[in-house]
């Protein structure tokens, strides 16, 4: 797939058939996730399959509708003032993005979900104390079909040309 038609035409998926994920795919994805650009590789991804686990996350519904979910989270040991204003979270976002890119490219469908219950999700994942949850993937084959993006800003109004 052309790289310009998977970044326009990717869409958030929140609806999906019961037809399983191979661990190739997640494989894919993960591997996408870690050619990223990086800082100090705080991200961490978790892998979430189980349906109790699933539940426990305390997620929108979609999210344990879905096959798959992968918790994204930062490591926060020993962190320097940058990373934790900057760096940590710019760099899991570039993770995310890929695999949401990849997800799109296998023809799978998924959604960034930063809208759920942290300390559920500590608890279900058993993260440790410096370990943070900052979104959850949820993907799977798509049951729905979105040809459209949700109206955006005009590229004019987010866009500056300084001296140009
Ligand atoms: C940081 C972030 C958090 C998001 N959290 C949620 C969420 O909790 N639940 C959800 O359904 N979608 C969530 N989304 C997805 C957006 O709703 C979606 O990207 C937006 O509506 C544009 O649609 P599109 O992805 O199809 O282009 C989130 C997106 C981002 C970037």
């Amino acid at each position: 797939m052309e790289l310009q038609e998977a970044i326009k035409r990717r869409r958030s998926i929140r609806k999906y058939t019961d037809q399983e994920v191979t661990r190739e795919q997640i494989d894919a994805m993960l591997e996408a996730a870690y050619w990223a650009p990086r800082v100090n590789e705080r991200w961490r991804y978790v892998v979430v399959r189980d349906e109790k686990t699933k539940h426990a996350l305390g997620a929108q519904p979609h999210v344990p509708a879905a096959p798959v979910n992968i918790v994204v989270c930062i490591d926060w040991t020993d962190v320097s003032e940058r990373d934790r204003k900057l760096y940590a979270m710019q760099e899991a976002s570039a993770g995310i993005q890929n695999i949401l890119l990849t997800a799109h490219e296998l023809g799978l469908g998924a959604c960034w979900n930063g809208s759920f219950d942290d300390d559920a999700t500590v608890k279900a994942i058993s993260l440790p104390d410096e370990v943070e949850p900052i979104a959850i993937i949820s993907l799977g084959h798509p049951a729905e079909k979105k040809d459209k993006g949700l109206r955006r800003k005009k590229i004019k109004e987010i866009v500056r040309w300084e001296k140009y």
